[in-house]
């Protein structure tokens, strides 16, 4: 981690809609303000600070048990490269160990996940339902 700057983690703290969508948004991805807070609200995430300003989060939900899905690891892009995203894989690591952890990656974000220490599985499926 950069020694320079002082970067806070905390767990399922109070977070607002606003802040979210602000971070979704500096790295280009889309969602719904209403969905999204009830999508943190439903999952263990882990937020990051630096001051009072959010710069990134990971969520997970988890059964604690067996399984654990992670989701939305971001951070936004003036502060990437600094270990913020791999420092919140390894608390959600620490959080849920003894279960196999399972993720889905974008273009280019394999070798990140890798250095998480995940290895890829061609044994996964996935199916999204659409609303009617
Ligand atoms: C992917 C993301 C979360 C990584 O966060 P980050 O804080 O920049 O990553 P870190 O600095 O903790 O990097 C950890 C390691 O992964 C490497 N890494 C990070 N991003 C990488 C990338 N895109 N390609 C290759 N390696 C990458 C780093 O070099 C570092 O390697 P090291 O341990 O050998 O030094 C961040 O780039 C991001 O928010 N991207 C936009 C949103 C996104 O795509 N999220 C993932 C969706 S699947």
């Amino acid at each position: 981690m950069d020694k320079k700057i002082e970067i806070r983690f905390e767990k399922n703290n109070e977070v607002n809609a606003e802040e979210l969508i602000d971070i979704f948004k500096s790295v280009e991805w889309r969602k719904n303000p209403n969905n999204i807070v009830e999508a943190f609200k439903n999952s263990y995430y882990i937020t990051a600070y630096h001051g009072e300003k959010l710069i990134g989060f990971a969520r997970a939900i988890s059964d604690n048990c067996y399984y654990t899905n992670i989701f939305d690891v971001i951070v936004r892009p003036e502060y990437q490269k600094k270990g913020i995203g791999k420092k919140k894989m390894l608390m959600l690591r620490d959080t849920f160990k003894g279960t196999y952890f399972f993720l889905t990656y974008t273009e280019g974000r394999k070798e990140f996940y890798e250095k998480c220490g995940f290895e890829e599985n061609d044994r996964a499926m996935w199916i999204h339902i659409y609303k009617s």
